[in-house]
């Protein structure tokens, strides 16, 4: 099947193929680079740091630019992290949680400052919701980003409908932008038409800004800083807007690392999602519901009955247990022993399925915890526009 029909845009991650997009084709067409062998080697080799599992096991698959990011951390240049989040309802599921994780981890190997944009005012366009309601549902999800981690003197998190009419550094930015894109230019990335409101032709500038340093000069003090944003490759048209305009308003193209689709229950034709309850688990989800939705909806590469199971084994690459543990589960060894037991029939669905229920529940629980702590007041202190050290 021609990668041309796996459709992935902001909104829509959809392939005909059991085993879900095909990413290499996805590389050529979006014009990006794998991450190989090559990049990782020089990747330990300037940080000292393993590379994350991650990054091991192609689940942060393509780049753009990353060796200039090595280039400046090797000669002890300045660069920071963006990331996001469109906040569109109280719960975030486990797809949205991996450019967090991911990021958590490059923030502890780089030691540089995060800017983490919550897009309410595209969720308000979008899915029309109350503006009020949308601010909520950022300073909701924001429990969950800093429930993984990120250093508190390192990371700024904002609400755009909240912080940008505050900082005219950031409109201005925006402006910019807006000034280099044309209406040919928008509808050709992303589709927009004739009918669509014009709040969704004029946002992509905003999603663009935060990779411009010079929209936050309490954090960069007006100097033209290099920029890494990590985020699954749903969002790159967002960023090859930005690294088109970035030159002509004087600042570097941003880099980014992309990583693939955390699949739905259902299989790895389409990726998580929040509007369908049967295909995500969510991190508000109980033990007991992350055992129902496991055991009821993930799609198995098993056999029919047990006897053909044993005999001929079963299909890693679209069982989404399996798919979901390689993600999840970072014993390098004992996931290969699971892929090996399951490909020749030792180990059976269930076993696959329960190994997966106690590592989500517990990674959940441990999240839920964590969260519960993060009180109102924590929030705000992160999102005080403030001097990050730098
Ligand atoms: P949103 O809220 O749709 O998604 C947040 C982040 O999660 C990634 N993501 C996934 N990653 C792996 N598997 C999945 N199933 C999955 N679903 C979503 C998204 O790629 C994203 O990185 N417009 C953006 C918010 C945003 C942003 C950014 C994202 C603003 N600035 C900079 C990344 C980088 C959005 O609605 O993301």
């Amino acid at each position: 099947m021609a990668a041309d029909d796996d459709i992935v845009t902001p909104w829509n991650v959809t392939s005909k193929n059991d085993t879900g997009i095909d990413y290499d084709k996805l590389i050529k067409r979006f014009g990006s680079s794998k991450i190989d062998d090559e990049l990782l080697v020089r990747f330990e080799k300037i940080t000292g740091k393993k590379p994350h599992h991650f990054l091991r096991r192609g689940i942060f698959f393509s780049h753009r630019d990353m060796h200039t990011i090595l280039n400046l951390y090797e000669q002890g240049k300045p660069f920071y992290l963006y990331t996001g989040r469109g906040p569109s309802s109280d719960a975030m599921h486990l797809g949205h949680l991996i450019p967090f994780m991911f990021c958590k981890w490059l923030q502890d190997v780089f030691k540089v400052p995060l800017v983490i944009q919550l897009t309410d005012d595209e969720k308000a366009i979008w899915k029309n919701i109350k503006i009020e309601d949308a601010i909520k549902l950022s300073y909701n999800n924001a429990k969950d980003i800093i429930a993984c981690g990120f250093k508190p003197d390192k990371t700024f998190i904002f609400s755009n409908l909240e912080h940008i009419g505050n900082n005219p550094a950031f409109y201005q930015n925006m402006i910019r932008i807006q000034r280099c894109v044309t209406f040919n230019q928008v509808k050709g990335i992303f589709g927009f038409g004739d009918s669509d409101p014009i709040g969704k032709i004029a946002f992509p500038p905003t999603q663009a800004s935060p990779a411009i340093s010079g929209s936050f000069p309490f954090i960069f003090k007006n100097q033209k800083v290099h920029c890494l944003i990590p985020c699954a490759i749903d969002q790159d048209p967002y960023f090859r807007m930005t690294r088109d305009v970035a030159p002509r308003i004087g600042y570097p193209k941003p880099a980014l690392l992309h990583s693939t689709f955390f699949p739905a229950l259902q299989g790895s034709q389409t990726k998580m999602s929040s509007s369908d309850n049967n295909t995500a688990i969510f991190l508000t989800d109980t033990a007991k519901q992350i055992k129902n939705k496991v055991n009821k909806h993930a799609f198995s590469g098993g056999q029919a009955t047990i006897e053909e199971h044993r005999q001929f084994g079963g299909n890693c690459d679209i069982d989404i247990s399996y798919q979901w543990l390689r993600f999840f589960l970072e014993d390098d060894e004992k996931l290969e022993e699971i892929r090996k037991g399951y490909t020749s029939g030792e180990i059976l669905t269930g076993e696959l399925k329960k190994e997966l229920i106690e590592i989500l529940q517990n990674l959940v629980t441990a999240h839920q915890e964590t969260r519960s702590k993060i009180t109102d007041d924590i929030v705000k202190e992160y999102m005080v526009p403030r001097d990050l050290g730098f």
